[in-house]
């Protein structure tokens, strides 16, 4: 029997995943390494300011401190450092309207990722059916069958800006549902969910007697104008939702792996139980580089003022293309683009790649409601114009492409 045959059916079929050689398949890839070497544009990593030097001061010296005075090379608990539990339990109550005990309601991630899955891990059994939005993050569609059991894809519609349609889940709701997995703002389209959308999902969670995991990755970077709504905070929501936040977007700390879980004392106790078999501890010296962060976070401010003033710009530049078009983004820092009147979003992906030097996200990983769109991220750079200009390129390149099939408007 071979290797291969030893593993479990999912696992054989995986083949690299994200970081197999097949061109196009990647944000993380050979495709993005190779272009980096020519001297291309990545606008394809979800890593705020990526490659330029972003960190507020006070991290970096509690940084450097940290590991001069010797404690970094220690561990901290598995479950995390007490401190830093402190002063995310104080913006939990400040941001999301949550009073949590910070010794009995948080865990700290190494990175919101293995926090996602984590969140599912104690409830997820084989056969178990997870209804997950589509389009949405697309570790959504894989962590539950990591786990044995089932994507249900949910569709959510352009035409009404991907909002949360309950009458959709419903249909999909069988005797084996047993989660509703939210990316919540959304990642790729940018959907700040608003509090009547969450509230009938929430229903409907209650109403079937379901899990909510709900993945706030993004929860940081939310425009003006859109009200930020965590489900956990939303009536008999509390019993049922584990909630999932990143360092990674908001705080541009992505580097630093810091991710944090919280979630009410019954489900915490399976996850404080086994944090030490899935997760293990997060990096010390990112812990206690992160109180500082956590202490005071008005430097997020400054980050969401910058997007938002690219978020518009790509808008207005976009929908200025014939054949393509966007909505305002509401959160984040990326377009999520049509194209769909210029082929198809794999070919135009490498399109780009080749005509502007520039790598973005081809919609189809996203779900089967990215079909037809790129994802952009204009975060990239630290320098605005760097970004603009390359926003530039992709549209000037878009342009061509539309002209050549006649497009004009
Ligand atoms: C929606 C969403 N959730 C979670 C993550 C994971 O972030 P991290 O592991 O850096 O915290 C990402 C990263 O792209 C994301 O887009």
């Amino acid at each position: 029997m071979s290797i291969k045959d030893k593993m479990r059916p999912l696992f054989r079929t995986l083949d690299g995943g994200l970081f197999s050689e097949k061109a196009g398949k990647a944000d993380v890839g050979d495709a993005v390494s190779k272009l980096q070497a020519e001297g291309g544009t990545l606008m394809c990593w979800a890593d705020p300011f990526y490659p330029d030097r972003v960190i507020p001061q006070k991290v970096l010296e509690r940084s450097v401190e940290v590991i001069q005075q010797g404690i970094a090379c220690h561990y901290t608990p598995p479950i995390g450092n007490a401190d830093l539990k402190e002063v995310i339990a104080k913006k939990i109550e400040r941001d999301n309207h949550i009073k949590v005990d910070p010794q009995r309601n948080i865990i700290i991630n190494p990175g919101s990722d293995v926090g996602l899955y984590f969140a599912m891990t104690p409830f997820i059994e084989p056969g178990d059916e997870v209804l997950v939005h589509d389009p949405s993050y697309p570790s959504n569609f894989l962590d539950p069958q990591l786990l044995n059991g089932v994507v249900v894809k949910v569709p959510t519609y352009e035409e009404d800006n991907y909002r949360l349609r309950v009458e959709e889940y419903e249909k999909r709701v069988t005797p084996k549902t047993k989660m509703v997995l939210l990316s919540s703002p959304n990642n790729p389209t940018g959907r700040v969910f608003t509090r009547e959308e969450l509230t009938e999902l929430s229903e409907f969670i209650i109403k079937h007697d379901l899990i909510c995991v709900c993945d706030q990755a993004f929860e940081d970077t939310v425009f003006p104008g859109h009200e930020m709504v965590t489900m956990a905070s939303l009536p008999g929501m509390w019993e049922r939702t584990v909630t999932v936040c990143s360092c990674s977007k908001g705080m541009a700390l992505s580097g630093y792996r810091v991710g944090y879980i919280f979630a009410n004392d019954v489900i915490m106790d399976a996850m404080y139980a086994t944090a030490v078999n899935i997760q293990g501890a997060a990096n010390t010296m990112v812990q206690m580089a992160m109180i500082p962060a956590y202490e005071d976070t008005s430097f997020i401010k400054e980050y969401v003022a910058e997007q938002d003033f690219r978020r518009r710009y790509a808008y207005e530049k976009f929908n200025a293309v014939p054949g393509v078009s966007m909505a305002l983004m509401e959160s984040g820092f990326y377009g999520w683009v049509n194209v769909s009147r210029l082929g198809d979003s794999s070919e135009i992906t490498a399109y780009l790649a080749e005509e502007a030097k520039t790598l973005v996200n081809d919609g189809k990983f996203y779900g089967d409601q990215g079909d037809g769109h790129l994802r952009i991220i204009y975060g990239v750079f630290a320098d605005r114009q760097k970004s603009l200009d390359g926003i530039d390129r992709l549209c000037a390149a878009l342009a061509k492409r539309a002209a050549q099939l006649g497009i004009t408007e």
